[in-house]
């Protein structure tokens, strides 16, 4: 299908992730961020205690990496959001990894059917794919030196559980993304704790308010000086969120929410669109 027809309404003069293109091509053409006058925002802001330009953000995923940063930066986006990495390297899914879909709001329903055209809702699957942390780390590194003091860089990590890890073993390794985010340079690191689109433990964390709190304090024990934040799911059980606040209150400074919600998706010809669980 010709990207043309799968824009819609969100077509627009910027350069933007092309769908049709697989996550390895979009990660290597990022667009080019010279020629972007942006508008200052008015006022004074803050983000977990620290000064920015705006309130202005992009939540983990559409920046790949740190061109794709360093573009939305000269946007005039002011916190900006790495997407999420991890401590060994991983492929994304194959294509499709972003779908339009057809929902007119209200309660989402297990399984959605595909749209041509974007009317509001995506369909996301990649797997969370990471490159390497010495990869990334130079990455962020290199970005945090090109932006300037009123942007916040946050950088997000998730653990990638090996066979026969327990809980202590998972916190270990977000607690180690997060010394290398920190260590890079990052203003801020965000946990990712839910992920729809992988079934593993660490895409549910949010959850379980024991094994969420175990990990928040390992990782707030290796980065005791850098905000840290993080990111929960759709959680339609009060007691649950409840627990969860009491399990990670001393140990974070911000929940971020809420990532997207779980569900099939349709083509016409009735199979299931994504590969991913
Ligand atoms: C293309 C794309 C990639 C995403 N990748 C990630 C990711 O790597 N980590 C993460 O925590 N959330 C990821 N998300 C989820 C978003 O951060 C956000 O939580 C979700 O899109 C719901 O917010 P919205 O309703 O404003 O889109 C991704 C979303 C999109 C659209």
């Amino acid at each position: 299908m010709a990207w043309d027809s799968l824009i819609g309404d969100v077509n627009s003069y910027f350069v933007k992730y092309d769908i049709t293109r697989d996550y390895a091509w979009n990660f290597d053409h990022a667009p080019e961020s010279n020629q972007i006058d942006a508008a200052p925002v008015a006022g004074e802001w803050a983000y977990c205690g620290v000064p920015v330009d705006s309130p202005l953000g992009i939540a983990a995923g559409p920046l790949l990496n740190g061109n794709w940063m360093l573009y939305y930066s000269a946007l005039g986006f002011d916190i900006l959001t790495y997407k999420t990495v991890r401590s060994r390297e991983r492929a994304s899914y194959e294509l499709p990894n972003l779908q339009p879909i057809a929902w007119d709001g209200g309660e989402v329903p297990t399984e959605l059917s595909v749209a041509s055209k974007m009317n509001g809702s995506w369909a996301v699957s990649f797997g969370m794919p990471s490159k390497s942390p010495s990869f990334w780390r130079d990455d962020v590194a290199a970005t945090r030196s090109h932006l300037d003091k009123g942007k916040f860089l946050c950088v997000s990590v998730v653990a990638t559980a090996q066979d026969g890890w327990l809980i202590d073993d998972i916190a270990d390794d977000y607690a180690q993304c997060a010394k290398w985010a920190a260590g890079s340079g990052a203003d801020g690191v965000e946990a990712n704790f839910s992920c729809p689109n992988v079934s593993s433990v660490d895409g549910q964390l949010f959850l379980n308010p024991t094994d969420a709190g175990i990990v928040a304090a390992k990782m707030r024990e290796a980065i005791p000086q850098t905000p840290l934040l993080l990111k929960v799911g759709h959680i339609e059980n009060r007691e649950i969120a409840h627990a969860l606040l009491e399990s990670v209150a001393a140990s974070v400074d911000a929940l971020v929410m809420v990532n997207g919600v779980s569900a099939k998706v349709r083509q016409p010809n009735g199979g299931v669109l994504f590969e991913g669980p």
